[in-house]
């Protein structure tokens, strides 16, 4: 009887040691721990008053819009058509799928591919021709590239700036045996890219065969040609026997800009229209002509539309580099530390270091008599070092 009193009276003790340490656990992570982040707000698309702001779901930003009033001039022009469930948007009156705009001057589109198919007798059983005419945007170069498919493939792209010749490319892919097509690999056997050239506003791509594929019919009878955003098109072996390439709507990367000027044609005529909003910079446009609009660092918005307002960094961990505290400034942000703690309190700089008297009592808890400091820590710090 008198044990197990004495054994309860134990575990008490025990309770209490174990409650002290949590205790002291948690008022240390409470003093280091940098303050909680909140989430950072949801993107916002901004608009002109009553307009649309999206399309199914991809969203509208200005200067695109989906009605006069809604855009800047009718090269932005997005039709909504409503035919499709959801609401599909296509570029200007054209046949052209928008899937996604960006308001740093992208547009993501999709377009279908060049082929020719051939019977086993080398009669032409279809043709595909894949071509995009643009009036003010321009296909991407750095975001794009050519490519054929095929086992008995030679290619083209005939590039147009604004309606005039620009430039011819194109590879040639050939293979005798499946056995040497190697999946993810487009370096001439089965598949073969190519870049395409800056500042081109329209293209014509051809796919064609050296002897109509009479040679790889067994395993090969089309070739293929198309341009398609770097990194999204994924060569494998099956391409080559199946209908896939012939129904794939392939995603292609626009380079949209405003104005036909440069930065500094605009800025010093004080051209009409001049489109930049406060708080922005006007960047030239290297992949043709015309100008865009970039928010300052430090400040977020739509740059075409309203002045950019301040991003308040201390919101977002993402955004600020401080340690411990974070205060928002007018486009940036300043770190600095607690009560007890000296450094820049960046992160990437020197961050908060406990002053020396904290060290002491932390790690060395309260075994260390010589810096003479006794205070409550000291006491709640004890049973960690304790049990180790
Ligand atoms: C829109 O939805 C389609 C499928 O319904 C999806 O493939 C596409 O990525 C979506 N686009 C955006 C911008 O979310
Ligand atoms: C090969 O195809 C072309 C059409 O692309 C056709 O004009 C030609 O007659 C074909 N040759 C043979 C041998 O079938
Ligand atoms: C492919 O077939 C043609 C006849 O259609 C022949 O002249 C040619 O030599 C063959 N090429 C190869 C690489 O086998
Ligand atoms: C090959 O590509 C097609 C089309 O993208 C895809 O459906 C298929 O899963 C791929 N096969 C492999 C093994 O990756
Ligand atoms: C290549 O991909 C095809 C299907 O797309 C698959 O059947 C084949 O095993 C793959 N080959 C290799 C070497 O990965
Ligand atoms: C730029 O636009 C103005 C007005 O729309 C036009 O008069 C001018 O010819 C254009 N310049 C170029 C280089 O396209
Ligand atoms: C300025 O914008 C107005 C309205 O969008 C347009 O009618 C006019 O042609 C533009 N002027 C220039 C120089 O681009
Ligand atoms: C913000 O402040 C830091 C530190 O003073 C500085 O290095 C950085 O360049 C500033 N950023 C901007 C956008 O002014
Ligand atoms: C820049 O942004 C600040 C803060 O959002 C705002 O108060 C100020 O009016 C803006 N400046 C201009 C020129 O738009």
């Amino acid at each position: 009887m008198t044990m197990s009193k004495q054994k309860v009276l134990l575990q008490l003790i025990i309770l209490l040691i174990v409650i002290e340490v949590l205790l002291a656990a948690a008022t240390s992570a409470q003093i280091t721990s940098p303050p909680l982040p909140s989430p950072p707000p949801p993107g916002e698309v901004e608009v002109k008053p009553g307009c649309q702001d999206k399309c199914g779901n991809v969203s509208i930003p200005y200067p695109f819009g989906t009605k006069e009033g809604c855009y800047l001039n009718e090269d932005f022009l997005i039709t909504c058509s409503s035919t499709y469930y959801p609401s599909k948007p296509f570029l200007r009156t054209s046949d052209i799928e928008v899937t996604d705009i960006s308001v740093d001057g992208k547009l993501y589109i999709t377009l279908d591919t060049a082929a020719q198919c051939y019977e086993k007798s080398g009669q032409l059983r279809a043709g595909y021709t894949n071509y995009l005419t643009l009036s003010k945007f321009f296909i991407s170069n750095t975001d794009n590239v050519f490519v054929a498919v095929g086992c008995d493939t030679y290619s083209y792209i005939f590039g147009y700036k604004n309606g005039n010749y620009g430039y011819t490319g194109g590879c040639t892919t050939i293979c005798d045996s499946i056995d040497y097509v190697v999946n993810g690999s487009c370096t001439g056997i089965g598949c073969c890219k190519t870049p395409i050239a800056q500042g081109m506003t329209s293209f014509d791509v051809r796919a064609r065969s050296y002897y109509n594929h009479t040679n790889v019919s067994s395993f090969n009878p089309c070739s293929f040609a198309f341009v398609v955003q770097e990194g999204k098109f994924n060569f494998n072996r099956t391409m080559l026997g199946s209908d896939y390439l012939i129904n794939a709507k392939l995603p292609v990367v626009l380079d949209w800009s405003v104005g036909n000027e440069t930065c500094a044609n605009v800025e010093k005529k004080q051209v009409m229209n001049y489109t930049c909003q406060g708080n922005t910079t006007c960047n030239d446009f290297e992949n043709g002509y015309g100008y865009r609009c970039k928010c300052k660092d430090g400040y977020q918005g739509n740059p075409y539309l309203n002045d950019c307002y301040d991003i308040d960094e201390c919101k977002d961990p993402d955004l600020n580099t401080c340690k411990q505290k974070c205060t928002n400034t007018e486009g940036n942000h300043t770190c600095s530390c607690h009560k007890g703690y000296h450094g820049d309190g960046r992160i990437k700089g020197e961050g908060c270091t406990p002053d020396p008297t904290f060290v002491i009592q932390i790690v060395v808890g309260g075994g260390d008599s010589s810096s003479g400091f006794h205070n409550m820590r000291n006491h709640v710090v004890l049973p960690v070092s304790d049990g180790r």
